[in-house]
């Protein structure tokens, strides 16, 4: 599977570690940037990664921040992604088994780097279940993203 991997600033102390690990398990990583200890902007590592996975070009991404909180916010604003910040293995990956979450947030100041490592190897592994129960709760969620998309909630 491809990923596609991008941090801000505060993210990119792990990114490295992570990109290998992702390569590691077996999968591409389209790399999404930052490249550097600069100081940039999250959300627009966080429309990078959604564009990518839009476009097709990835079937999933990992996103890092400081808190992983800022990026997971600007990437689960872009319809059609399910970001979630995960930092205990059973989230990484009951989040997509369950809630079919496509793209991980991590928090670089938050999480040690080895937590870091099976977190994002628990999220890759995983698999949407497509159980009934899953697959209904899945729809209600997309229907309020159709409703936003319609103006329901201006
Ligand atoms: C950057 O200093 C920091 O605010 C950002 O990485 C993230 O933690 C935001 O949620």
């Amino acid at each position: 599977m491809r990923i596609a991997l991008g941090c801000d600033h505060g993210g990119f102390p792990l990114k490295r570690r992570i990109l290998a690990v992702i390569q590691a398990a077996g999968h591409e990583v389209v790399d999404c940037g930052t490249d550097s200890n600069c100081a940039v902007d999250y959300p627009d590592y966080a429309v990078k990664v959604g564009q990518v996975i839009l476009d097709k070009q990835a079937e999933r991404g990992v996103l890092l921040c400081g808190s992983g909180v800022g990026i997971s916010v600007a990437a689960n604003k872009i319809p059609g992604i399910r970001a979630g910040i995960c930092h205990d293995t059973y989230s990484a990956h009951q989040g997509v088994e369950h809630d079919d979450m496509n793209v991980l947030c991590l928090g670089a100041r938050i999480v040690g780097e080895e937590l870091a490592v099976e977190l994002v190897q628990a999220f890759v592994k995983a698999q949407f279940t497509n159980e009934e129960r899953h697959v209904r709760r899945l729809g209600k969620v997309l229907q309020i993203e159709r409703d936003a998309l319609d103006g329901k909630f201006s």
